[in-house]
C-alpha cells in the first residue's frame, strides 16, 4: 500500500518554487483578463504558475493526471477518476494577487481512487507553508494544526467567500445567508479574498467555520485534507458527504457548528465542476 509521503514531499517544493515566481509576479505589471464572469479574473501569471506546476509534476509522475484551474479554464476536461489525480490552484486569491492585497496562495491537492490523500498549501505572502496527509495530521510551517473545539455558535467566528456571480438574485441570497450568520448571532462574518486561506484558517483554530457556494474542486481538495486532519469536518451545504465537484461546501471545527450553518443556508446553484 502506498503512503504517497514522497508525494507530499515533491509538491511542498513545487509549492515553494511556484509561490516564490507568485511573489516576484506581484511587484510586476499584470495582464488581467475574465473568464466566466468580469469578477472572474485571470493573469498571465495563473497560466505560468499552472505551467511550471503541471510540467514539473508530469515530469516526476508520467502516469498521474491532472486537474488545474487554467487547464479546465482552457477546455480541459475536469474529470476525476481512480487514478492518481494532482489537483491544482495556481493562485488562489487572483483578484487579491491584480491588487497585492496579500491573501494569495498555492493550492496542491493529490486524490487517488477519489480519496483525497495530501494537501499544500502555500501563502504566497508570508511564506507560511500548511500541509497534510491522511492518516498523519496536519501541519503549519511543520508545526501541529488543531481546529477550534467550539460547539456554541454565539462564540463562532464565521468565513465565507463571494463567488463569481453578481446578478442581484445571486446577491440577494449570498447576503441573506450572511445575515443569518450574523444574527445568529455570531462573534462575526470575514471574507478574505482565498478559500483556500481561509479554509486553513479553519484547520488552524482561528475561526470555527466556513461556508461558500460557486468554489471549485480545487479550491477545497488540499483544504479538506487538512482540515480533516486538524480535527475537523468538511461536507456538503445539504450536511450530506463532500462532493468535490460540486462547488459547494461547509467546514468546520465541530459537527455542531457545520450542522447549524447547513440549517441556515439558502442554497445558490452554481452547477458542477465535472459537468460544465
Ligand atoms: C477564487 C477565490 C475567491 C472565491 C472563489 C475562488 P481564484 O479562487 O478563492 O475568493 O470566492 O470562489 O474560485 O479564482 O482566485 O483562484
Amino acid at each position: 500500500m502506498e503512503d504517497w509521503s514522497d508525494c507530499l514531499d515533491v509538491a511542498v517544493q513545487i509549492a515553494r518554487r511556484a509561490g516564490q515566481v507568485v511573489q516576484s509576479a506581484v511587484k510586476q505589471e499584470k495582464q488581467v483578463s475574465s473568464k466566466s464572469t468580469p469578477t472572474d479574473l485571470v493573469t498571465e501569471a495563473d497560466h505560468q504558475v499552472e505551467e511550471l506546476i503541471i510540467s514539473t509534476l508530469r515530469e516526476k509522475y508520467p502516469s498521474h493526471r491532472f486537474i488545474g484551474e487554467e487547464s479546465s479554464a482552457a477546455g480541459v476536461k475536469c474529470e476525476l477518476t481512480d487514478a492518481p489525480t494532482w489537483i491544482i490552484d495556481p493562485i488562489d486569491g487572483t483578484c487579491n494577487f491584480v491588487h497585492s492585497f496579500p491573501m494569495v496562495a498555492v493550492s496542491i491537492g493529490f486524490a487517488v481512487r477519489k480519496e483525497l490523500e495530501l494537501g499544500v498549501i502555500y501563502h504566497c505572502f508570508d511564506g507560511t507553508l500548511y500541509t497534510a496527509r491522511k492518516g498523519h495530521g496536519a501541519f503549519c510551517n511543520g508545526v501541529r494544526l488543531q481546529v477550534s473545539k467550539e460547539k456554541d455558535v454565539s462564540k463562532a467566528l464565521i468565513l465565507t467567500e463571494i463567488g463569481a456571480k453578481r446578478d442581484p438574485a445571486t446577491l440577494d441570497i449570498f447576503l441573506g445567508n450572511m445575515k443569518k450568520m450574523l444574527s445568529a448571532p455570531t462573534h462575526g462574518v470575514r471574507i478574505i479574498g482565498s478559500s483556500t486561506l481561509a479554509l486553513c484558517h479553519i484547520a488552524s483554530g482561528a475561526a470555527e467555520a466556513y461556508y461558500q457556494y460557486g468554489l471549485h474542486c480545487w479550491d477545497i481538495a488540499a483544504a479538506a485534507v487538512i482540515i480533516r486532519e486538524a480535527g475537523g469536518c468538511v461536507i456538503d451545504t445539504t450536511g450530506g458527504p463532500l462532493d468535490l465537484m460540486s462547488r459547494r461546501v461547509v467546514a468546520a471545527g465541530t459537527r455542531e457548528i457545520a450542522d447549524y450553518v447547513v440549517k441556515q443556508l439558502q442554497p445558490i446553484n452554481y452547477g458542477r465542476d465535472d459537468t460544465d
